[in-house]
């Protein structure tokens, strides 16, 4: 297997880092391809946490080289920010093991300013994470984006913020009635951090498609979760990329080439974080006490996330919605001597029962039929899984009609076993 993706098979933060930090160790390239700094993905080695937002979750291997696609929209403050403080960890994060599309659509102060004031005062609150992605990804759809490469020359620069104001300023001004920078303003501080990025810039395109030539191995590293997908997703509480599978086509670029294996994070319970419609939510003690052990909490803004049981019929279309062929399954530990534990097996749905969501249910109509779940002590110092956790394990198998391939039962690295060999 020389390609695979790793992808959020929920709402995002199924564990995501930590798996692509894994298998990055048997990877040439790990590819980011949609998304922004809205993700946040952890890994801990020993004492050290690092939380990754735009880098790669391969940096941390010497061999590998790290590379942003086009698809991902890049905020070059944050960017700056998360560079200081990894290479302040003692990562080595020199444009050589980073490489960054030229093409990404930039995240601008604008961008930031807008998502920022429809969340304080829209109609709808989505709940983002506040880091101008949606905006960012419209300027990239209405042909009003700013590329990368574009920081590189002041003058045009200027020019292009100029067109790219004029409608948001009528709502700046009138409708938010916030201040907001100049377009020469804007410019100056593009340009300054452009000087910082301009080294890691290149065509990513032709990197990673020599990389398929020369018969490499390469991870590709989703971020969010079919879940949050703008097309796939519970509508509209969503993020505004492609985060299934679908996106790294268009968001990294591997021409002529197929994705061989198609890895699915899902924990062993749900979380959430934002606003949106949530089936199986806990609403009960039980809910508190996974989001504590689970320490569920945003690694990219800090905020409570939502917990709830196992929803299988979601867990059912995201894995067709994404071509997903194995599943990993992480945080076993949270819910091991855990008791009434439940998992949601089928929705009654306008009238009839169903076993998986598709594109444009409403989430917030279904009512989720429960089955227990037997309680599970494993203490995951063996390979021996007790029979009620592999009773869990097959029922999910059964399910979706994919193996599961990994079962992630802590943060650190070592708290993995593998059933299935990926990369090889
Ligand atoms: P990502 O966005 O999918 O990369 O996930 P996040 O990093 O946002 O959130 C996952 C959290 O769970 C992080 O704090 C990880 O360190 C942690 N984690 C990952 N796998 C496991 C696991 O199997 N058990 C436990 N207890 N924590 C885990
Ligand atoms: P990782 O990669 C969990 C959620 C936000 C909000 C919605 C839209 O760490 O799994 P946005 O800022 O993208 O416009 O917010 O999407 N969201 C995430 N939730 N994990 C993430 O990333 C997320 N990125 C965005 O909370 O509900
Ligand atoms: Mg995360």
């Amino acid at each position: 297997m020389r390609s695979m993706a790793i992808i959020g098979a929920q709402w995002g933060d199924e564990g995501k880092g930590k798996i692509t930090d894994l298998l990055g160790q048997k990877s040439d390239l790990v590819i980011r391809y949609q998304g922004g700094n809205n993700a946040g993905h952890t890994i801990i080695v020993g004492e050290k946490k690092i939380v990754l937002h735009l880098i790669p979750s391969g940096i941390l291997h010497q061999h590998c080289t790290s590379v942003v696609g086009h698809g991902v929209v890049f905020d070059p403050e944050a960017f700056q920010v998360e560079l200081k403080d990894i290479q302040g960890s003692g990562v080595d994060v020199s444009p050589e093991r980073l490489r960054i599309s030229e093409n990404c659509t930039v995240i601008t102060f604008y961008n930031k300013l807008l998502d920022g004031q429809r969340e304080a005062k829209g109609p709808i609150k989505i709940g983002t994470t506040g880091k101008g992605i949606g905006p960012a990804y419209e300027d990239k759809t209405t042909r009003k984006g700013i590329k990368l490469k574009d920081l590189l020359n002041k003058e045009s620069l200027v020019e292009k913020l100029r067109d790219n104001l004029i409608e948001k300023e009528i709502l700046f001004k009138h409708l938010y009635e916030v201040s907001y920078p100049s377009p020469e303003e804007e410019a100056e501080r593009l340009f300054e951090l452009g000087k910082l990025i301009k080294p890691y810039l290149c065509d990513t395109f032709s990197l990673i498609d020599h990389a398929i030539q020369k018969n490499k191995k390469i991870l590709y590293e989703g971020a969010q979760g079919v879940l949050l997908d703008i097309d796939y997703g519970s509508y509209p509480y969503v993020t505004s990329s492609n985060t299934s599978a679908g996106g790294i086509y268009t968001g990294a670029g591997c021409p002529g080439s197929s994705v061989e294996e198609v890895l699915g994070i899902t924990k062993a319970y749900v979380t959430r974080v934002g606003e949106g419609p949530f089936p199986t939510e806990l609403f009960s003690e039980l809910g508190e006490k996974i989001q504590q052990i689970g320490g569920e909490f945003g690694a990219t803004t800090g905020r409570k996330r939502r917990c709830g049981w196992m929803d299988l019929p979601l867990l059912k279309y995201t894995v067709k919605a994404s071509n997903i062929t194995s599943i990993a399954l992480t945080k076993l530990d949270v819910l091991c001597g855990l008791e009434d534990l439940k998992y949601c097996y089928a929705y009654n749905y306008e009238g009839r029962e169903i076993d998986c969501a598709y594109p444009g249910i409403d989430l917030a109509k279904v009512e989720p039929l429960y089955r227990e779940l037997k309680t599970f002590h494993d203490d995951f110092k063996t390979d021996q899984l007790s029979a009620p956790l592999k009773e869990y394990i097959q029922t999910i198998e059964d399910f979706i009609g994919i193996p599961v391939g990994i079962l992630a039962y802590g943060p650190e690295r070592s708290e993995i076993q593998f059933c299935k060999e990926y990369l090889h």
